[in-house]
């Protein structure tokens, strides 16, 4: 199978490169198109740079020549699956500045689909990434496919943008589009603005630990390995024009996952700083699965152990993390911005 995966320098994509690598070995070719924004980190899948069946390409899914160069493939053969995973992905950022996640989430979505036209007999199938996020926040119950959707931040939006355009053009030109709305992810190579890889080195670090509001909003919380094998599972057996809800069936709220980390990394409590909270912070995200279910796919991971995996992981490689946070300037003037005054 020949794959276009985008945004693969980030956290999931490059998850997701490593998995089917892992899986299906020289059977496997991909193209990783990645603009190389704040949040791409090309070294991440280092190991491989050089190999005949890996092609990184620095390109923006929203300039209509780097994705007609992308879906050439690797020496001309093409591409079977498209799986678009680029997006401008942090909901603080969001909240500061929109405007890049209309570009990505939305233009971007609709420049991979024009060119996917092109390429319609050949194509098995175009994976667009979406998010639970659009279907903005449930107090009680959890969401369905069918659900109406009411996305309540500039990142959700965005994201529902791009959701509902891939369905467009499942539905105008037949393209074999299926739509995936994934619960939050936890796991390796997660960038440290996302509430679990920055409540674990700030901890290691005896920083605070800022939580938002009354720390009890709650996430459903997937382990990316979990996620990866359930797009994959989708590239064969997801239905044309269909959207598939990936959860983790783990609901936490925030402050006991706080606590988890603490206990994990040997820290004290006195760490948690309650701050101001979000702007419109959805309450509750939770997912009905039933649909990925019957079509026979079930996670594997529970939250008890692969946690444990991931602070180890972070621990472990404190060298990944510390580029970021001590050597970036960009995320050192972010984290003034977002946390300085807070
Ligand atoms: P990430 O921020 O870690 O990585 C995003 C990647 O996309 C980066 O490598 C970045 O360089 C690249 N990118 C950004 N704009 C681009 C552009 N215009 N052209 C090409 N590449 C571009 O994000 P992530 O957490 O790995 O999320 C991946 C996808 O999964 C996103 O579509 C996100 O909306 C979705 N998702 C994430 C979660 C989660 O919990 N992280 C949950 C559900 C869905
Ligand atoms: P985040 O990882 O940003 O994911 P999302 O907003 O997409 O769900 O945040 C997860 C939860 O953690 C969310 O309820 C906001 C909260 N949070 C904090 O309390 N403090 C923080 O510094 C961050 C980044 C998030």
């Amino acid at each position: 199978m020949r794959y276009l995966v985008t945004g693969g320098a980030g956290f999931i994509g490059s998850n997701f490169i490593r998995y089917i690598f892992n899986k299906y070995g020289a059977d496997a070719q991909v193209v990783n198109l990645d603009k190389l924004t704040y949040a791409g980190i090309r070294e991440n899948l280092a190991e491989y740079e050089g190999k005949p069946n890996y092609r990184f390409l620095q390109g923006d899914i929203s300039e209509p020549a780097d994705v007609e160069e992308a879906y050439k493939g690797i020496g001309g053969q093409g591409i079977d699956v498209v799986v678009n995973f680029a997006a401008e992905t942090h909901v603080d950022r969001s909240l500061m500045e929109a405007g890049s996640f209309i570009r990505t989430d939305v233009h971007g979505v609709l420049v991979l689909l024009e060119e996917a036209r092109k390429h319609a007999p050949r194509l098995k199938k175009f994976i667009q990434i979406s998010t639970d996020e659009v279907y903005g926040s449930i107090e009680s119950g959890s969401f369905r496919e069918t659900d109406p959707l009411s996305p309540r931040n500039p990142y959700s939006a965005s994201k529902c943008g791009g959701d509902r355009m891939a369905y467009a053009y499942s539905e105008t030109y037949g393209l074999p589009v299926v739509v995936t709305r994934a619960s939050n992810n936890y796991g390796p190579f997660q960038y440290p603005e996302k509430l679990i890889p920055l409540f674990v080195t700030n901890a290691i670090d005896d920083q605070p630990l800022p939580l938002y509001g009354d720390g009890k909003n709650v996430r459903d919380w997937l382990y990316v390995e979990d996620h990866c094998a359930a797009v994959d599972f989708l590239v064969e057996h997801g239905q044309k024009g269909e959207i598939y809800n990936i959860g983790g069936g783990n609901e936490i709220e925030n402050i006991e996952i706080t606590h988890r980390i603490l206990e994990l990394t040997g820290k004290p409590k006195s760490l948690i700083k309650p701050v101001a909270d979000r702007q419109g912070h959805d309450r509750r995200y939770s997912l009905d699965t039933t649909k990925l279910e019957k079509l026979g796919f079930r996670t594997k991971a529970t939250f008890e152990e692969a946690i444990v995996r991931t602070v180890d992981w972070y621990k472990q490689n404190e060298a990944w993390w510390r580029a970021i946070k001590e050597k970036s300037a960009e995320f050192k003037r972010y984290y003034e911005q977002q946390y300085g005054k807070r």
